[in-house]
């Protein structure tokens, strides 16, 4: 469809990397590269769609999407995961409206098909109109091929060929095992999402989740509200990194020197109880602020999940799920709970709802409204290019204010658009 709206245009070309680091502005503003997206990108990696805490018995559904691929995410009846297309396979009804549920079987409510919750087609009514055996040719309900579970994390991949998701994680498995370590036993409860929805393009809440640069100019009424609460000091110097991986994955670290002091009893237990369980030194490693990208549209954020939900090319819903540490008191999961839905909603990485969301999504409607039918044709993500530090595996580090996760977005966002 892209090639079909402008053949001339060099999917290669919209993102250059030489001396700078640039993007095309036709990437946040043309429908035509939108949905060339939500295909070469969303239906061709591993997209996070749900989470086994939240479907925990046979049964259990919620919806989701890949893209915008309506998805119903259900546990079958002998406990296994089923990503399944949430079309009904004779006239292209949605089938389940449902949020979350339990249901053994799914009806399709316009000629009443129905559905087992692992996505075969078990029954037609009057089904005399179709020669014998005609519902076994339909199979059942689209579903991915593949799917992988880490820390109850489920993704599903529409497609059969590409990386498997362990080469798709690659080297930033470390940090995502860092980050659900703050679980002694690494499992979390998913909790009900925070929500909100922006008019501007899906990849700016994406590049805004690593963002280390942004927070103390374009949050300075939020930060000055935690400062005068004594809760945050004003930020000095740019401490923590930015890590950058392949696959379009990326980390933003910083020290967790932000915590409001009815909750810091809370905290220095809750670090004394990860030294016990795993040594002073990895205890040490692990217990800092990191948020991290899973491209292209899942954030691990302070002790949430964000996830991003493209609907159009200027219009985006944002999901944030708090979760629940098991394996800690409940006095620490109270005070995690505490920090991101009161204390934090004035500060940095809070949730949706809060001020600092709030000014995050102001920024992005002034970005959308900035590019559209503007003169600027490209965009610079250049802070820190020359300073880029790459390990053998391909890990690159930062500095904590670079744009060097966001480089890391653009490059695989490149690789998938054009290959
Ligand atoms: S469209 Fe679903 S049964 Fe007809
Ligand atoms: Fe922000």
């Amino acid at each position: 469809m892209l090639d079909q709206a402008d053949p001339e245009m060099d999917l290669r070309a919209l993102v250059e990397e030489s001396e700078d680091f640039t993007v095309d502005t036709r990437v946040y503003t043309s429908p035509a590269i939108f949905d060339a997206e939500m295909r070469r990108i969303f239906l061709r990696t591993w997209v996070y769609v749900g989470h086994e805490s939240e479907i925990p018995n046979p049964g259990d559904f919620r919806t989701s999407a890949v893209g915008r691929v309506p998805v119903i995410v259900t546990r079958d009846q002998t406990g296994a995961f089923h990503v399944l297309v949430n079309t009904c396979r004779h006239r292209g009804t949605v089938v389940c409206r449902e949020e979350r549920g339990n249901a053994r079987f799914f009806q399709c409510p316009y000629h009443n098909w129905l559905y087992r919750n692992d996505g075969r087609l078990v029954q037609i009514p009057d089904s005399s109109g179709y020669p014998e055996g005609w519902a076994g040719r339909i199979g059942g309900l689209l579903e991915a091929p593949r799917i992988a579970v880490l820390y109850g994390m489920i993704f599903a991949n529409f497609s059969q060929a590409g990386p498997s998701f362990d080469e798709y994680l690659g080297p930033l498995r470390r940090y995502v095992e860092y980050w659900f370590g703050h679980s002694p036993t690494g499992r979390v409860q998913v909790l009900a999402p925070f929500r909100a929805s922006y008019p501007g393009n899906w990849k700016l809440q994406v590049e805004n989740s690593t963002d280390g640069w942004h927070a103390r100019y374009v949050h300075e009424s939020a930060l000055r509200t935690m400062h005068h609460f004594g809760t945050r000091s004003p930020a000095v110097g740019w401490p923590g990194a930015t890590r950058a991986f392949p696959s379009g994955h990326g980390v933003l670290e910083r020290p967790r020197d932000d915590l409001p002091p009815e909750v810091q009893p809370q905290f220095e237990s809750f670090r004394s109880l990860l030294a016990e369980t795993y040594g002073a030194e990895h205890a040490e490693a692990m217990f800092v602020r990191r948020q991290i990208t899973l491209f292209p549209s899942f954030h691990l954020m302070e002790f949430k999940f964000r996830v991003i939900q493209p609907v159009a090319v200027d219009q985006t819903v944002i999901y944030e799920f708090p979760v629940r540490l098991e394996g800690v008191p409940d006095d620490v999961n109270a005070a995690i709970l505490h920090r991101i839905t009161r204390e934090i909603s004035i500060s940095s990485g809070g949730p949706v709802s809060s001020f600092v969301n709030a000014d995050d999504v102001e920024a992005f409607a002034r970005v959308q409204s900035g590019l559209a039918d503007s003169p600027v044709e490209r965009i610079y993500f250049s802070r820190g290019l020359h300073r880029e530090v790459i390990a053998p595996d391909g890990e690159r580090t930062g500095e904590s204010s670079d744009e060097l996760p966001q480089r890391s977005i653009y490059r695989e966002w490149r690789r998938l658009m054009h290959e």
